[in-house]
């Protein structure tokens, strides 16, 4: 096991009506509330009205709009604006890993003179930022629990994931009943990326039983859950289940200890974010499978069999080969068993823009670093591209 250093700052704060707590987690941050939210869904399911009550007595300026796969030019660059011109003090991001991740890159930028996008792109080191509290509706991107945000820039065709120590939430609000209104083919999605997050932790070249004992447990929690959750959406152990993991999934407690992996599916998945604005989950679940296959040697066979093992309850007589093939086999029906589009015709992609993605992966997002699980070169990125049309 390796040495490791552990901290999650943030203040979680779980269950059936804890927004009720609201004024007083603020109170002591500040007065002056920037209240940032998407597209309208918080104003369909009442949480908006809701807020703006909790917020009596607080200066409360809005930023509304924020989009899925939230962009720079836009929803970052106002917020930073409207918190500069208007001295914020508190950034209260209500809404999906997208509002959240937004918010925390506004709140660096805030604290910030020259331009965000070079927090965002690490070009210069993060210094400072509002404290952000949140209000998560997705069960998906565990953004409530951790420090990174993913942030696009269509004019560029970047998605850049910007991880700092200064972007934890200072509070998180997660109620899963928010997550009643969430639709269906969202919330396999949701569970897609966060099944995604532990598989990427999963398949590293250091792994321990403990790490792996939690990660199976995370995995086989949301298979069981989302077809409650898809049968029932007002279940509430299923959505309760679902978003645990779903905070709990992208923080690294999960792999503790363990060696990085390098992240490829996510890797890969940015590009297809960036050049096509398809769902962050969607495109994970599609990848996966290829990826997995892609990667398949003598080498990675046992720690795949392993999973569908463990996971999927794939029969541990069959040799390591073959159970490896029919974890990778699960592992796809189980996607598509949960209404996942599964190839990416299927979500506007066809072979046109391939080969440009895959040189736009090699070249940004380091997948041929030693310390991958399996290193990918821009030839195998576009294989796995190809193996997904
Ligand atoms: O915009 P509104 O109207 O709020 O609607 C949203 C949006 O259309 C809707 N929604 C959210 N909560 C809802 C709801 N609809 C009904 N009821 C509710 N309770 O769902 C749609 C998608 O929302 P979004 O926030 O985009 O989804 P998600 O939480 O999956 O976030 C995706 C973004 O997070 C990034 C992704 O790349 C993507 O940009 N990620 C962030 C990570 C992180 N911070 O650690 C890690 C992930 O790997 C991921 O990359
Ligand atoms: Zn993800």
């Amino acid at each position: 096991m390796r040495n490791f250093e552990y901290c999650t700052p943030t203040r979680l704060i779980f269950g059936k009506g804890v927004v009720e707590k609201l004024p007083s987690v603020l109170a002591p941050i500040g007065k002056k509330v920037l209240f940032t939210y998407g597209g309208g869904s918080i104003k369909k399911n009442g949480l908006y009205e809701k807020v703006i009550k909790l917020l009596d007595g607080f200066e409360v300026f809005e930023l509304s709009g924020i989009e899925p796969n939230p962009k720079y030019s836009t929803s970052v660059l106002d917020g930073v604006r409207i918190c500069k011109e208007n001295d914020i003090d508190v950034i209260l991001a209500v809404g999906g890993g997208s509002v959240v991740d937004c918010s925390k890159a506004i709140a660096a930028g805030a604290k910030y003179d020259g331009e965000p996008w070079d927090l965002i792109t690490h070009k210069v080191p993060t210094e400072a930022a509002l404290p952000v509290v949140d209000i998560i509706t997705m069960a998906a991107t565990g953004s409530e629990y951790d420090p990174g945000g993913v942030i696009s820039r269509p004019e560029t065709n970047d998605k850049v994931g910007y991880i700092d120590k200064h972007l934890y939430p200072v509070a998180s609000f997660v109620d899963p009943t928010y997550t009643f209104s969430v639709p269906k083919l969202q919330m396999a999605a949701g569970v897609a990326d966060a099944m995604n997050h532990v598989m990427e932790q999963y398949f590293n070249s250091d792994p321990h039983d403990f790490a792996d004992g939690m990660m199976e447990a995370s995995l086989k929690s949301l298979i069981k859950n989302v077809k409650i959750a898809l049968e029932n959406p007002e279940d509430y152990n299923a959505r309760a289940e679902i978003f645990l993991n779903c905070t709990l999934d992208c923080n690294n407690i999960l792999s503790i200890g363990e060696a990085p992996s390098g992240w490829p599916m996510h890797g890969m998945e940015h590009a297809l974010s960036a050049y096509y604005d398809i769902t962050h989950g969607i495109g994970l679940a599609i990848l996966a499978p290829r990826w997995m296959k892609h990667i398949l040697s003598e080498k990675t066979a046992p720690r795949i069999a392993k999973y569908g093992i463990n996971v999927f309850g794939v029969d541990k007589n069959l040799s390591v080969t073959d159970a490896a093939e029919k974890a990778i086999e699960e592992t796809f029906s189980f996607f598509e068993s949960i209404g996942i589009p599964m190839y990416l015709k299927d979500v506007g992609i066809d072979e046109t823009r391939l080969a440009e993605m895959a040189h736009h992966v090699a070249e940004n997002e380091g997948l041929d670093n030693p310390y991958v699980y399996v290193p990918l070169t821009e030839n195998d990125i576009l294989e796995i591209f190809k193996a997904s049309l």
